[in-house]
């Protein structure tokens, strides 16, 4: 049965719109452990434009589950995830202009930089995983970078136009599972992940672990509308 890791970024971008104290992704990572949350997973973006170091700090000392800290190849990056020490990093590539992660780690075309990050985690004893695109050569370079587990980028089965185009990149993110559970790496995916589209990729041989974020946060904040309604009306009143 694949495990649940639920990612807080965008309850962090809610309180940076107004760059206040609420709401704290660190309650949300409390909530989300108290729901059954089998992983927290955050994003430390060079641009900080959501999750900031304070959390990523505050969260490593709170948070119960294993910490999945998503975050770019950098050596800045790698520095903070060696001191903070999370349970899991994951290399993810970063584009300021992005609205989120866009496609996955082009491994092939930065094998060395890659490779020397696992290295530098890996001597941390902090295991790595890398987001790639659910093709053959990016599973290749995976396997050969030394990390331990691979996150299929979803985004293309969650953005198909078609049922057929959806079957069809369903049958993409099936063979790429198999090459990485071949290879011995934990088998990872997320990124558009939805309510309505989760269960075929939850279905997956050997699927070990989601990462959803902007689903949950959404439907979070639907759901708790009418109660936060009610209580400051009550207040009012
Ligand atoms: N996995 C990775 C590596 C990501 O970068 C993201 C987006 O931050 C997700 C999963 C979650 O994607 P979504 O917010 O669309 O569920």
């Amino acid at each position: 049965m694949a495990t649940l890791g639920v990612n807080i970024d965008h309850v962090a971008t809610v309180r940076q719109a107004r760059r206040t104290v609420e709401p704290d992704p660190v309650w949300a990572a409390a909530l989300a452990e108290l729901g059954g949350a089998d992983v927290i997973t955050v994003h430390l973006r060079e641009d900080r434009r959501h999750i900031q170091d304070r959390d990523l700090e505050v969260l490593r000392r709170t948070v119960q589950v294993p910490l999945n800290l998503e975050c770019a190849v950098s050596p800045a990056m790698i520095e903070i995830a060696c001191r903070v020490r999370p349970d899991l990093v994951t290399l993810v590539p970063e584009k300021r202009e992005e609205v989120t992660t866009e496609g996955g780690l082009d491994v092939v075309g930065h094998e060395a930089a890659v490779r020397e990050a696992v290295a530098r985690l890996h001597d941390a004893g902090i295991p790595a995983s890398l987001f790639i695109d659910p093709s053959a050569r990016q599973i290749d370079a995976t396997v050969e970078s030394g990390a331990r587990a691979a996150e299929l980028h979803t985004g293309c089965y969650a953005n198909a136009g078609t049922e057929a185009e959806r079957h069809d990149r369903l049958v993409e993110l099936s063979r790429a599972g198999s090459m990485v559970r071949a290879a011995k790496l934990d088998l990872h995916a997320g990124h558009g992940l939805t309510y309505r589209n989760v269960v075929p990729v939850a279905r997956l041989e050997g699927m070990g672990e989601l990462n959803i974020g902007h689903s949950i946060v959404a439907r979070a904040v639907l759901v708790g509308f009418a109660q936060a309604v009610r209580e400051m009306k009550a207040l009012i009143s």
